[in-house]
């Protein structure tokens, strides 16, 4: 198992470029189920649920070529015959957003066998919704052997109030309902930006969809889709993750090919920590003003403050002065990385849904554990500003997530390197 080494002290300078959103690209790829025609994705980061989504679809029987026509980013895919729509335990089990298969599978295929998600380190993440909302659109489902077999011979338009906001579980149904026999309509949609690049690509696809992006969805149910061509948005989340590490490291960083009118929740909270920003139209550098101040954050769907960016903000509030809480309303165990944290010197609470971070902490280096793929850059950010060199342990979680993470940072001044198990060699 690799892990990192990453020496404290250095600010952040220069710049860094933000690849593709991962969030969006899984979608999307799951969305070329819906036509027997080719779709061709761009901007595709390189980072591992994508191969493991190309690895799903490919046991399905599509063809997936990732870095098509020499350009690394891009990916051709063309689900002609699906000869298995199955979602395979092994492959599922290694990444929840699996889940998204279902849908489009059973819309095109008239039947789906996926199997059921485990428990997730980051609290249960069940996918009773996507279940309910497709047995509302006529779907019968059945559960076997920890599969779950979805049928129907055509879904049909429903009128589907989701109970809670979930973003892959909105486009799960979303991609099903292009296919259905008349209209669906949707409230209590998630309106993340991961769900309005989908639905550019559906409606490229010939989909009729009213509304993404906002709370109701109206969505004309078609026969057949097309191919497409589509580029997926920038990646809100590691753009976040990089204007935090200049934050954290007191540097002068200039973080590219992001939409800023994507993070604005963030920004705002930058800005009250006293971070300098200037906002550009595809970019925004960030600087020191001084010390940090402690600024309060409560995760929220979307437009909210991003669930994704709370471990990384936490570290972030390690070296603000006074006390910060943090409440994660979103998932129900997310604070894995507080443990780790507090190993390296941060004074951290955490009570309930509530996290209490008494800054400023003086840093120390350890070895430390990732857990998940956000608490694994937290650590990152904590890393940066510690002294001595520490050891994080399990960077396979990060690279779920993060295209050459540690390249991206080292180019920037940051002390970072990757080392290869030495022992799992032998
Ligand atoms: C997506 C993102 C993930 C992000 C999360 C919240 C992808 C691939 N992953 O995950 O990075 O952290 O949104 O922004 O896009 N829930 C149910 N029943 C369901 C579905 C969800 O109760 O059927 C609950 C979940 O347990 C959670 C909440 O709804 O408490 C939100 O989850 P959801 O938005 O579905 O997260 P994901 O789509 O899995």
């Amino acid at each position: 198992m690799d892990k990192f080494v990453v020496r404290g002290g250095n600010p952040l300078l220069g710049s860094i470029k933000v690849s593709g959103a991962k969030n969006s690209a899984l979608p999307c790829m799951a969305a070329a189920i819906l036509t027997e025609d080719e779709v061709v994705l761009e901007n595709i980061p390189q980072v591992r649920d994508i191969e493991t989504e190309r690895r799903l679809l490919a046991s399905m029987g599509a063809e997936v070529e990732l870095g098509y026509g020499r350009a690394q980013h891009r990916t051709r895919i063309k689900c002609g015959v699906l000869s298995d729509p199955v979602a395979k335990y092994e492959i599922v089990k290694t990444m929840r957003a699996s889940s998204l298969v279902l849908g489009p599978l059973i819309a095109r295929t008239g039947i789906a066998r996926v199997a059921m998600p485990g428990g997730c380190a980051i609290g249960g993440r069940p996918i009773d919704l996507h279940i309910k909302g497709l047995e509302a659109m006529g779907a019968t489902i059945t559960q076997e052997h920890g599969y779950l077999e979805a049928r129907t011979n055509r879904l049909r338009g429903a009128h589907i109030v989701f109970d809670k906001i979930t973003v892959t579980g909105t486009e799960d149904l979303l991609m099903a309902a292009t296919l259905a026999e008349g209209e669906t309509v949707f409230e209590n949609c998630a309106r993340e930006p991961e769900v309005t690049d989908l639905a550019a690509l559906l409606t490229a696809m010939g989909a009729e969809i009213e509304g993404a992006g906002t709370s109701t969805m109206h969505v004309q149910g078609v026969t057949k889709l097309h191919g497409a061509r589509h580029r997926i948005n920038p990646d809100r989340i590691e753009a976040g993750t990089f204007l935090l590490a200049g934050a954290i490291t007191g540097g002068d960083l200039n973080v590219d090919g992001l939409n800023p009118a994507h993070l604005g929740s963030l920004l705002g909270k930058l800005e009250q920590a006293g971070v300098r920003l200037d906002i550009g139209t595809d970019c925004v550098r960030v600087r020191s003003g001084g010390s940090l101040q402690a600024t309060d954050i409560s995760t929220e769907e979307y437009p909210g403050f991003p669930t994704d960016m709370q471990a990384q903000f936490m570290a972030l509030a390690t070296q603000a002065q006074g006390t910060t809480t943090v409440t994660e309303n979103i998932f129900e165990n997310r604070f894995m990385h507080v443990g780790e944290l507090n190993r390296m010197g941060a004074h951290i609470a955490v009570n309930g849904r509530t996290a209490t971070i008494r800054g400023k902490s003086e840093l120390q280096s350890a070895a430390v554990m990732c857990s998940d793929l956000r608490a694994s850059a937290s650590l990152v950010l904590a890393a940066l500003v510690a002294d001595g060199e520490t050891i994080l342990d399990r960077v396979y979680h990060l690279d779920r997530g993060y295209e050459r993470f540690e390249e991206k940072l080292r180019s920037v001044g940051a002390q970072i390197r990757r080392m290869g198990d030495v022992f799992a060699k032998k």
